[in-house]
């Protein structure tokens, strides 16, 4: 079968469902991961006509522009960053959909002003008075937002159209204050009607893990401690802190990556079957997953946690300067920029096998992968063959940019001695379905615009996640680093993080 033939018989059915006809209102409007991610994404979707006729966007900022200047602006962003051609019917048929209105979202008068626009777009696009609103702010406005959609009553659902709530990640900065938004959401909301969004799960190959675990018969057998040694799962990206010096440098690498984007990795690595592809279901085996992961004590923090903060470097042939002295950023900053931790889980799948994480910026390439690390043959065969050089079998899937999965093996190296070699069987995603181009967003607004709920986190996934991560807030806090910046620019992070895996005989597999 050729790859095209592969490609026909995999395509989605042209009759998918159609986005339900709404009106999306996005909160934060003139903000970057509006312009940046949602209008491509809302144009990725009318490219695959997957966007309802029926629909309509209500942009909402602080910044005073006028609605032609708004649709001036999608029409550029469409152009910028969704790759829009210059005549573009579609960018045309979004801009006309698009509406601004300038407010405070401390200010009830502007959301009474914002219920009439509603009103007035509900008459004109038919859109059953269905409303998504997108929490694309700053999250000191997230309670306060939701809070004064309930005062004007435009929360309220009846008996034939939904009101839905996106909330953007970070949700709270740490156990308590993710509850305390938690309880601000559940006074005007119903759990249903909110959509905690993580972009990792809109990455393609994030929601490959279940489709591969679950619908291929081979793995699932040898998915667990009798077979796998270790699981080593590395975020890795190149850039630095680039503008967002102020968010940053008080979350650090921890709070930004952990407990959201590295635990949904983990979860679906590590999670049961679930009993079906519905929400709850998804959902519940997560968090189980999550509820498993060991608690830290003090003690395992210094022995299990790793930090770094990157000193001045090279990233390929380009000089870049440490974090310290990145443009708004404190000078004499604490803030770490990388994390690696030793993740021990107590379930009988995964008892005594190690799942170790790091993430970091400025490392020395962008790459994101989960290796699955199985036990090593029997040595007793291979005498004269050096220990090191028998490599174990790895399946890696590599999640960006280069998406994939490989499977690593030994083979004899031809010749007249028997020397085994390490060789890789290797899908590429681009040479069986070809490139598409997407955000990470599409499937997430589309599935928030039909109700699939499925890669939408729960409360309590939220908090079982700041748990896992407080006990090792709380040490950093108390124990200041003392050799900051540990590793420079380009590289894979401070020594420690290798030191690591050392000390239980083990290696990343990026170096
Ligand atoms: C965001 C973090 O959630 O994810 C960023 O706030 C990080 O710091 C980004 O760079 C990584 O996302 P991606 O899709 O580029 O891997």
């Amino acid at each position: 079968m050729t790859n095209a033939d592969q490609q026909e018989k995999t395509q989605p059915a042209e009759s998918a469902r159609i986005g339900d006809r709404c009106i999306m209102v996005i909160f934060g409007a003139s903000g970057d991961l509006t312009r940046r991610k949602l209008l491509p994404a809302l144009y990725n979707l009318g490219l695959k006509n997957l966007l309802p006729r029926e629909f309509a966007i209500m942009g909402f900022a602080i910044d005073q522009m006028t609605e032609d200047d708004f649709r001036k602006r999608v029409r550029e962003d469409l152009r910028e960053y969704a790759g829009a051609p210059p005549e573009c019917s579609l960018c045309d048929w979004i801009s006309d959909h698009s509406y601004y209105i300038p407010g405070d979202f401390k200010n009830a008068a502007d959301f009474a002003k914002l219920k009439d626009r509603i009103a007035e777009l509900e008459a004109r696009h038919h859109t059953q008075d269905n409303i998504l609103f997108y929490l694309a702010t700053l999250p000191q406005f997230f309670s306060e937002i939701v809070r004064q959609l309930g005062e004007q009553g435009l929360t309220n659902e009846g008996a034939g159209n939904w009101r839905r709530v996106v909330v953007e990640k970070p949700f709270g900065n740490d156990l308590e204050s993710a509850k305390s938004l938690n309880r601000d959401l559940c006074q005007v909301l119903k759990e249903t009607q909110i959509y905690r969004i993580d972009h990792y799960l809109g990455k393609e190959t994030v929601q490959n893990i279940l489709i591969f675990r679950f619908s291929n018969g081979i793995f699932e057998p040898v998915w667990n401690r009798r077979y796998v040694d270790h699981v080593q799962i590395t975020v890795a990206e190149n850039l630095g802190v680039e503008r967002r010096g102020p968010y940053y440098d008080k979350a650090g690498c921890l709070r930004d990556m952990v407990p959201n984007h590295i635990l949904q990795l983990v979860s679906l690595t590590a999670m049961e079957p679930p009993i079906s592809f519905h929400a709850d279901a998804v959902r519940n085996e997560q968090s189980k997953v999550l509820h498993a992961i060991q608690p830290m004590s003090p003690e395992d923090v210094l022995t299990r946690a790793v930090r770094g903060q990157y000193g001045a470097g090279a990233i390929g042939a380009e000089r870049v300067p440490g974090y310290r002295e990145e443009p708004l950023v404190d000078p004499h900053s604490n803030t770490e920029t990388f994390v690696a931790l030793k993740l021990l889980l107590d379930n009988w799948r995964w008892a005594d096998v190690p799942f170790y994480v790091r993430t970091g910026k400025r490392l020395a390439s962008r790459e994101t992968e989960i290796a699955i690390q199985f036990r090593r043959a029997p040595f007793i065969l291979f005498r004269g063959t050096a220990m090191d050089k028998l490599v174990p079998n790895r399946l890696v899937l590599h999640i960006q940019p280069d998406e994939g999965i490989s499977l690593q093996f030994g083979a004899k190296i031809p010749g007249a001695t028997v020397r085994v070699g390490s060789v890789n069987m290797d899908f590429r995603y681009k040479d069986y379905f070809g490139a598409e181009a997407s955000t990470g967003y599409e499937r997430l607004l589309y599935d928030s615009m039909i109700g699939d709920a499925t890669l939408f986190q729960l409360t309590e996934m939220v908090e079982a996640g700041w748990t896992i991560v407080e006990p090792v807030l709380d040490v950093w806090k108390a124990l200041p680093p003392r050799s900051f910046p540990n590793y420079a620019a380009g590289t894979m992070g401070p020594k420690e993080a290798d030191d690591l895996m050392k000390r239980d005989g083990r290696a990343w597999r990026i170096e």
